[in-house]
């Protein structure tokens, strides 16, 4: 298959290229390097450096005649969603619109999407683990926009034929993560840890998140290219819950020096427990994550200490 994966550059787009190259795809990453790295991928991955707004897209989709997009590219932080909603409405929306109109002029028959978990916003805890029937009321423009992008991929699926998979991401860690802006905690831990730095819990740490490894995202996105399953949202999850503390002592194992962390004021707004289930993903992709956190843990402390 000949993929195109919008954001290809970033933290879940590195570790999806690497995949579909390693399966023998041709994965083709479009990215602006906003956020994303050159260094982030292999050397012989290919590359093309331009904004998912810029005219010369068209070329790329009326040259390449791709089987599937993989479209990761946007921009990726809450707050700057609440800062700037008119940003967050034209990289979100208005730029995937323009992607998803090159697969609609230039025949591609599927694009996945990387939604999230923020769809959701508050949820009662007696409704965890977050199945994707759960009423979706985002808290922020962030998880607004990536409703909206659902509802176009919905819209496109049944107006234009394409079919398309919007997967919902529960948190997702692993090597090649940014750690600037709101970067996954597991990330600003790991490299704090890996300089010898301590580490602030914000809250007494009994706050729970789900921690995917990206890897197993890519997975999850690679099987959604092929099921015949789609057309739907589905979420990408581990199905458990892990503290901050807890999270704080899995890096003492791994380090093999006790991490003791020093404690901050709770963040406003931070939710205090999330979890997704991800029964459906077991339905629909036959998928399930397979990097247990103390492996995907390492993996990541590793990665920055070199
Ligand atoms: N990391 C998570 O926990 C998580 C959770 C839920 C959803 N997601 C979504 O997954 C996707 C990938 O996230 P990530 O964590 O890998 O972030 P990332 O910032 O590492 O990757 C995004 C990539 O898109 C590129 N990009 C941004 N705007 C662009 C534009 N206008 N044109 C071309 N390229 C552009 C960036 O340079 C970067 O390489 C995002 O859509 C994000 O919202 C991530």
């Amino acid at each position: 298959m000949k993929i195109l994966v919008t954001g290809g550059a970033g933290f879940i787009g590195s570790h999806l290229v690497r995949q579909l190259m390693d399966a023998g795809d041709e994965a083709i990453s479009l990215d602006n390097l906003s956020t994303g790295l050159r260094e982030n991928l292999p050397k012989e991955a290919r590359l093309e450096v331009m904004d998912i707004h810029d005219d010369r897209v068209e070329d790329l989709f009326r040259r390449e005649h791709f089987d599937g997009v993989v479209h990761l590219a946007g921009q990726t932080l809450v707050s700057s969603s609440i800062e700037d909603p008119k940003n967050d409405m034209f990289q979100n929306i208005d730029g995937t619109v323009r992607i998803l109109e090159c697969c609609r002029k230039y025949g591609v028959p599927r694009v996945i999407f990387s939604s999230s978990a923020a769809v959701y916003g508050d949820v009662e805890e007696k409704d965890l683990p977050i199945t994707e029937d759960h009423s979706a009321e985002p808290l922020s423009f962030y998880g607004l926009t990536k409703l909206t992008v659902e509802k176009y991929l919905a819209l496109y699926h049944r107006i234009f034929g394409i079919h398309y998979m919007a997967l919902r991401f529960a948190n997702v860690y692993g090597e090649r993560q940014g750690d600037g802006g709101e970067g996954g905690v597991i990330s600003i831990f790991a490299k704090r840890l890996a300089e010898g730095k301590d580490i602030t819990i914000f809250g007494d740490g009994k706050q729970t998140r789900d921690f995917v490894y990206a890897g197993d995202i890519a997975r999850g996105i690679r099987k959604a290219l092929t099921t015949e399953n789609c057309d739907t949202c589905c979420n990408l999850s581990t199905e458990t819950e892990t503290s901050l503390n807890d999270l704080t002592a899995t890096f003492s194992t791994i380090t093999g020096t006790p991490v003791t962390p020093k404690y901050g004021p709770a963040r406003e707004g931070d939710i205090y427990r999330s979890s997704l289930s991800n029964r459906k993903a077991k339905d629909l992709l036959d998928w399930k994550p397979e990097v247990p956190l103390e492996e995907g843990l390492k993996r990541t402390y590793e990665y920055f200490r070199k």
